[in-house]
């Protein structure tokens, strides 16, 4: 049995020496809760496996993807976490990252002014992605419910038409933190099939499920289903090595691998070396860690939430299911002249701005609460402070 990680155990000033996006975009008075890079160490088997390659100078090309066991480390790691999802491990291919991956299913499924359909507010580069690769977004905007948010297939339905070729999914959905139900994931499905759309299905998020909820792959849904998926996902976002550039592809078809493998080898992108070992790694030897992760990060959930409701009354958060990132909504409050522009000049946190998310973004930010709990507490305190 390996020591529990103390994710409480991390120090501002380490933090601000970090060479990172998340930690050198602003200035050293502003306290950075933004990009989806979490503030803790990497789980110990990833430290030694790296400081073990720098060891032996291990610094050459990668491996091929055969003998770099990451296809059977994510085969295991499924099976363990997402029973009912059998991965073949031949269907799979590695690549530096998601974003890109994206851009290439778009290009590989569709072609110029076709549709693509997602859900909004979304990760913004999946806006970026459509626009980027001339196609048509077709949108359409969840709705807060009784405490979730709800995807209106009737408005779902209409943003579909016959130019739609692709449903991009985000699944669990960032920002909103929704771990999509069997029978929403089936509705959509049944829409992919009745519409012939591919489904690129972004289940980079599936690790940080709550307590209560469970993740469901797209492609377990049955053959039919799968047949029509391109499921993409890595470790980065659960074991915070988005640095290190490795995801995987997986094609519920030959059909669907045959055209994305067309792009060339070179566009697709060659995977780093640390990126692979690191992410085995993490499928295979990190499980332990993952669990005392989410522990803490259930209860800095909790603890925001429970902040938001009771001292920033103006705000609203739905408590989210999955992800380390909080989506408020701040409309009440009229912050000019946006709540991200407010909360960085007045409070000196870096959020998300929500209209980068898309259709239902404004006047909303997102927190990536995946810190200590001491560090969180200063966050929310500027900005009850800035409110007053
Ligand atoms: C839904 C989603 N997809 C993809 C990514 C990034 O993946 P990559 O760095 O491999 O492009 C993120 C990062 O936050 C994300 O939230």
């Amino acid at each position: 049995m390996r020591e529990t990680p103390d994710f409480n155990a991390i120090s501002l000033e380490a933090l601000r020496r970090r060479r990172g996006t998340k930690w050198t975009r602003y200035p050293p008075d502003v306290l950075p809760a933004w990009v989806a890079d979490m503030d803790f160490d990497m789980a110990e088997p990833i430290r030694a496996g790296l400081a073990g390659m720098m060891e032996a100078n291990d610094l050459g090309y990668a491996p091929k993807l055969p003998a770099s066991g990451l296809p059977e480390a994510f085969a295991a790691f499924a099976a363990r976490r997402f029973p009912g999802w059998e991965v073949a491990p031949e269907r799979m291919i590695a690549i530096a990252d998601i974003v890109q991956g994206i851009h290439i299913a778009i290009e590989a499924y569709t072609r110029p002014g076709d549709g693509v359909c997602t859900l909004t507010p979304v990760y913004p580069p999946f806006l970026q992605t459509v626009a980027e690769t001339g196609r048509r977004l077709d949108f359409c905007t969840m709705v807060r419910g009784e405490g979730r948010y709800e995807i209106d297939f009737d408005a779902l339905r209409a943003a579909i038409d016959d130019r739609t070729r692709l449903l991009l999914l985000c699944t669990p959905h960032n920002p909103l933190g929704r771990v999509f139900e069997r029978d929403e994931l089936e509705a959509l499905a049944e829409l992919a099939i009745e519409r012939d759309l591919v489904v690129v299905a972004d289940e980079i998020h599936a690790d940080i499920v709550y307590p209560g909820f469970r993740h469901i792959p797209f492609a377990s849904l049955g053959p039919e289903v799968e047949a029509r998926t391109v499921t993409m996902t890595s470790a980065t976002k659960s074991f915070n090595i988005a640095g290190l550039r490795c995801a995987v592809v997986i094609f519920g078809s030959d059909r669907l691998a045959e055209r994305f493998n067309a792009w060339p080898e070179r566009i697709r992108g060659a995977v780093s070396s640390f990126g692979m070992e690191a992410t085995r790694i993490a499928w295979t030897e990190c499980d332990e860690w993952l669990d005392a992760l989410l522990a803490h990060l259930e209860g800095n959930r909790d603890f925001l939430h429970a902040f938001v409701a009771e001292r920033l009354p103006g705000m609203r958060m739905v408590l989210p299911a999955a992800t380390y990132l909080g989506w408020l909504d701040c409309r009440e409050y009229g912050l000019e002249p946006d709540p991200y522009r407010w909360f960085l000049d007045r409070a000196r946190v870096g959020f998300n701005d929500g209209r980068d998310f898309g259709d239902g973004g404004e006047g909303h930010v997102r927190i990536n609460f995946a810190t200590s709990r001491a560090i969180l507490t200063q966050v929310l305190e500027r900005m009850e402070e800035a409110l007053q």
